[in-house]
C-alpha cells in the first residue's frame, strides 16, 4: 500500500501586506473588482527575504512539529518556479539550514502543481524501506516574476512558504497527474539569457507564443482567459480520475484543499463537482496565489487548528503552469 502520514505542517509568510487597497495606488484597479473577480483581499510581498529564506523557515516550523530529529529526515523535496539560484537546488539550502545532514534533496518544477508532484514522488519514494521520513517544502517568492504594470496578473500573486514531514503508512493513497504541453505558452515567465558575454551569442529562437521583448523577459506572461477555462476543467477532471481509481466518491472525503488560484474557479470546480462546500478550505483572501505553497499553508492552518485528524480522508488538487495538473486522496 502506498500511503503517507502527515506527521508535521509548518508555514512562512512574510510581513509586508500587499492590500487590493495598495494596488489601487499603483494601478487602474480597485478593491471591489479585485474581490469580486478573485476573491482576494490581500497578499503578502517578501520584500528582503529570498526563497531560501521563507522555505527554511517554513520547514523548521514543520520539522518542529513532526517532533522528529532533523537527522531522521532522508529526503528533501522542494517544489518551487522561483528559485534564488539556478543551482544548487532550493531543497539543498533548506536541507543545509535545517540540520537535515543525512538527507539527499532534490527539487520539483511544475509550478503551481509543484506540491501535489512533490507529495506524489514522496510517497514513491517512501514505498522503498531505505525512506522513512521525508520534508516536503513549497516555497515561492513571485514578487520579483510579476509585471506590476500588468493589472491582470500581478493582484494575483502573493510570496509564502509551506512544507510538511510525511513518512510512511499503511492506509491507502491514489494520485492522479497530467500535463498538457500544448498550453505551455499561456503562462509563462522566460530567463533572461542577453546578461550573456559570450560573444556567439545571438537573441533565443523562440517556440509559437512566446514574447521575449526586453520589457517582458523575465517576468510572467498569462494570458488568464485560457488559465481559468482550463483550471476548472482541470480541476473537475483530476478529482473524478483520482476518485476512480480509488474506487471512493466525494460522500466519502472529509476534507478537500484546492489550488488557491481563484475563488470563481474554485467555486465553479465545486459546483461541477457537487462537493460540500463546508468540506472545502479555502485561504486565498488573505494569502492570493503562492503558486506551489498554496496547499502545504492550508495544511499548516489546519493542523495548527488540530483539524487534521487521524482517519481523515483527504483529496488535494491543484493545477498550474505547463499547463499541469493533479489531485490526490489519501487518509491521515
Ligand atoms: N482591475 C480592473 N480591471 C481589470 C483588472 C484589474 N485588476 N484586470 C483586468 N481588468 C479589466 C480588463 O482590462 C478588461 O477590461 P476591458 O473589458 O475594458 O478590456 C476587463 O477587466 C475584463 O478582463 P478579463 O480578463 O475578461 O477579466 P476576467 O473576468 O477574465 O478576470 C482574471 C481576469 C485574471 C482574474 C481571470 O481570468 C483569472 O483568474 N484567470 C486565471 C488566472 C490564474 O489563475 N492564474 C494562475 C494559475 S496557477
Amino acid at each position: 500500500m502506498r500511503g503517507i502520514k502527515i506527521l508535521g505542517a509548518g508555514m512562512y509568510m512574510p510581513e509586508t501586506v500587499a492590500s487590493n487597497d495598495w494596488f489601487s495606488t499603483i494601478l487602474d484597479t480597485s478593491d471591489e473588482w479585485i474581490y469580486t473577480r478573485t476573491g482576494i483581499r490581500e497578499r503578502r510581498i517578501s520584500e528582503d527575504k529570498p526563497n531560501w529564506y521563507m522555505a527554511a523557515e517554513a520547514s523548521r516550523a514543520a520539522v518542529a512539529d513532526s517532533g522528529i530529529a532533523p537527522e531522521d529526515i532522508d529526503l528533501v523535496l522542494a517544489a518551487t518556479c522561483s528559485p534564488d539560484y539556478f543551482y544548487p537546488a532550493l531543497s539543498c539550502l533548506v536541507q543545509q539550514q535545517v540540520g537535515a545532514v543525512n538527507a539527499a534533496a532534490f527539487d520539483i518544477n511544475s509550478a503551481c502543481t509543484g506540491f501535489i508532484n512533490a507529495l506524489d514522488t514522496a510517497s514513491r519514494f517512501l514505498q522503498d524501506g531505505d525512506y522513512r521520513n521525508i520534508l516536503i517544502v513549497a516555497s515561492e517568492r513571485l514578487a520579483p516574476h510579476c509585471d506590476y504594470t500588468d493589472r491582470t496578473a500581478s493582484i494575483l500573486f502573493g510570496d509564502g512558504a509551506g512544507a510538511a514531514v510525511v513518512t510512511r503508512s499503511d492506509k491507502p493513497m491514489w494520485s492522479y497527474l497530467s500535463a498538457k504541453g500544448d498550453f505551455f505558452n499561456a503562462l509563462y515567465c522566460k530567463v533572461d539569457q542577453s546578461r550573456s558575454n559570450c560573444p556567439l551569442l545571438k537573441p533565443d529562437a523562440l517556440p509559437e507564443g512566446i514574447i521575449d521583448t526586453e520589457a517582458k523577459t523575465h517576468t510572467l506572461q498569462m494570458n488568464g482567459k485560457a488559465v481559468y477555462k482550463f483550471a476548472v476543467d482541470a480541476m473537475e477532471t483530476a478529482v473524478n480520475k483520482v476518485l476512480e481509481r480509488s474506487g471512493l466518491t466525494t460522500g466519502d472525503i472529509d476534507l478537500f484543499i484546492p489550488h488557491q488560484a481563484n475563488a470563481r474557479i474554485i467555486e465553479s470546480a465545486v459546483k461541477g463537482l457537487n462537493l460540500p462546500a463546508e468540506k472545502v478550505y479555502v485561504n486565498l483572501e488573505k494569502h492570493g496565489n503562492t503558486s506551489s505553497a498554496c496547499i502545504p499553508t492550508c495544511l499548516a492552518e489546519l493542523k495548527a487548528e488540530s483539524r487534521i485528524k487521524e482517519g481523515m480522508k483527504i483529496c488535494l488538487v491543484g493545477f498550474g503552469a505547463g499547463l499541469t495538473s493533479g489531485a490526490i486522496v489519501f487518509e491521515q
